[in-house]
């Protein structure tokens, strides 16, 4: 039986390569084309597409979905879907989750591939249920990883949940490239003898083995496989359509599509790619040995040496890369992707970074620990529960059901601020309400590739001024912030004044990370106790308490909240 192919040129593809820039206007020319081919869906939003077009591309999301809709005749359109996450980073209410895919089916979402990042169907329900009530086709998606708790069984068992909330078809989501021919083999055959629905293989160039592992998927009987065209193929992105067409064709698993159709559409985004040459991480183009060694995404290790750069200690990478497993496997093996990805590798930074296990605990952290993600794959000891959330208890329900309804209090903020022309704007501000505002009044403005060209190649613009250049770098649809400093130069931060040598001070309480006051818990004269929270210090994306080393009264605060400090500043002290 014919192989389906889901094309992610217009979603996937340009999220794993270009950092999810790919504009509305490159896509529009060849949809009708695209159209054509004769594909079982077309992915083309979700993800962090969403986020992108607000944030950098002064684009609206709901508009692009629209306007690729009109030309998809014969297509379906599909969506990735963070389960309650929606295209966001939290969770939000029920009521929002109702709205959203709603409204994303009105828009034209045919097919909504629904995940979990800890793989707890409790998350993924309601978007699930939702979008089957509206009619629409959903793809219950288990995000695939190695860990001992994580066996075929499990798979499976997971696959029959989904199967009875009526998913239509399962798709197991490699997002880190990890899958080998063999695991691909095996999982496969045991999903079509145990889960009577279809099974699609998403999976990624990483580790090089993706086209392999599809092949050996066809053998067992998968039924759609998921593959980007040539130009936005290979590395972090999916094995390529024509290359995989083209290996299946003598086979009984041929897909019957047109390879010269399908190769006049990579010629015309051969040349948008080059449009996107300045964004283009060479990086992530390349096979990436790590991933085999040590099963961690490609995406995550290159976040963590930035993080330890930020932290001044890349000499302490080959102790982080050890502490990682050990790390993972005492919060239930979760698999790595956004967020529990930042949230393994953030702890075992600071593990090693601070010379002690569990010293600085981040708050994303103890919530994970709480339940406030969902169910860890496996069951956190008692130990580190209470070395991590101490008294408290973790939850037991669904993280969902502590939420208020927060559609109709956030609307009405959105329009007492003026920033609704639309019933999808409300959403728009809901899931990004820090960025929407300057979107939806229309005082954003579109990031400049050329800008960024002149940034990334000094040759061409000679920059003398020795400031250090900043980048985003989206690793995973998360924006990260990374500093490009001159070779001589070092990182020069925004001066709050009085920051000063810990030994001056008497009582100085020090900050034993790099990062920036969030938030300061105390005022000159109060008394506190030892272990109070004396700041919050973000670092690493994360909130970190600083507790107070010693009790006494608050004698001096050297610090405002939003400056940046560094390790060994003296943040206040107390006698
Ligand atoms: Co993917």
């Amino acid at each position: 039986m014919k192989v389906k192919i889901t094309e992610t040129i217009l979603r996937d593809a340009h999220q794993s390569l270009i950092a999810t820039r790919m504009r509305t206007r490159n896509m529009l020319p060849i949809v009708d084309k695209l159209d054509e081919v004769g594909y079982y869906s077309l992915e083309m939003w979700g993800g962090a597409t969403f986020d992108s077009s607000i944030r950098y591309l002064n684009e609206d999301p709901w508009e692009r979905l629209r306007e690729l809709k009109k030309h998809m005749k014969e297509t379906p359109a599909q969506m990735l879907l963070r389960g309650q996450n929606l295209v966001g980073y939290r969770h939000y209410s029920d009521d929002v989750v109702e709205k959203f895919v709603k409204k994303a089916h009105e828009n034209g979402i045919d097919i909504f591939r629904v995940f979990d990042a800890v793989n707890d169907i409790r998350n993924m329900e309601k978007a699930i249920t939702v979008a089957k009530k509206e009619g629409a086709h959903v793809q219950g998606a288990i995000a695939y990883t190695i860990s001992p708790v994580h066996t075929i069984d499990k798979y499976v068992e997971m696959a029959n949940g989904l199967a009875e909330l009526e998913c239509d078809s399962i798709c197991i989501k490699d997002m880190a490239g990890l899958i080998s021919p063999q695991q691909a083999y095996d999982l496969v055959k045991a999903l079509k003898a145990q889960v009577n629905i279809p099974v699609d293989l998403h999976s990624h160039c990483t580790s090089g083995m993706a086209p392999m592992s599809y092949t050996a998927a066809c053998r067992a009987g998968v039924d759609i496989l998921d593959t980007a065209l040539s130009p936005f193929a290979w590395g972090t992105s999916q094995p390529p359509t024509e290359s995989i067409i083209a290996a299946l064709a003598e086979t009984k698993r041929a897909t019957g599509l047109d390879l010269e159709l399908i190769s006049e559409i990579s010629k015309y985004f051969k040349d948008i790619k080059e449009e996107y040459r300045c964004i283009l991480d060479p990086i992530s183009e390349q096979i990436d040995t790590n991933v085999l060694l040590y099963q961690i995404p490609g995406g995550m290790l290159s976040n963590l040496v930035s993080q330890l750069k930020e932290q001044n200690a890349v000499d302490k990478f080959n102790d982080v890369l050890a502490e990682m497993p050990l790390v993972r496997a005492e919060l239930g093996y979760p698999p790595l992707v956004t967020p529990t990805s930042q949230i393994v590798g953030t702890q075992a930074v600071l593990n090693v970074l601070m010379g002690e296990r569990y010293k600085v605990i981040p708050k994303e952290v103890r919530d994970y620990v709480k339940g406030l993600y969902g169910r860890p794959p496996q069951k956190i000891s008692e130990e580190i529960i209470a070395k991590i959330i101490g008294e408290d208890e973790p939850i037991t329900c669904r993280p969902a059901d502590l939420l208020q309804p927060e559609y109709e209090r956030m609307k009405k903020e959105a329009e007492d601020m003026g920033l609704i022309k639309k019933e999808e704007d409300i959403l728009t501000y809901i899931l990004y309400p820090a960025i929407a505002p300057a979107f939806l009044k229309g005082e954003l403005e579109e990031e400049d590739l050329a800008a960024i060209m002149q940034k990334k190649n000094p040759c061409a613009v000679p920059d003398t001024s020795g400031i250090p250049t900043e980048y985003n770098v989206e690793v995973d649809g998360e924006i990260f912030k990374v500093r490009v400093n001159p070779s001589g130069g070092s990182i020069k931060f925004v001066d709050a004044g009085t920051k000063t040598d810990a030994d001056s001070v008497p009582g100085a309480v020090t900050s034993h990370m790099q990062g920036m006051v969030l938030s300061i818990k105390t005022k000159i004269g109060d008394n506190i106790e030892e272990g109070a929270v004396g700041c919050v210090i973000e670092a690493m994306k994360m909130e970190n308490a600083i507790h107070a080393p010693h009790g006494g009264t608050v004698k001096a605060i050297m610090i405002a909240e939003g400056d940046a400090v560094k390790s060994g500043d003296v943040l206040m002290s107390i006698e």
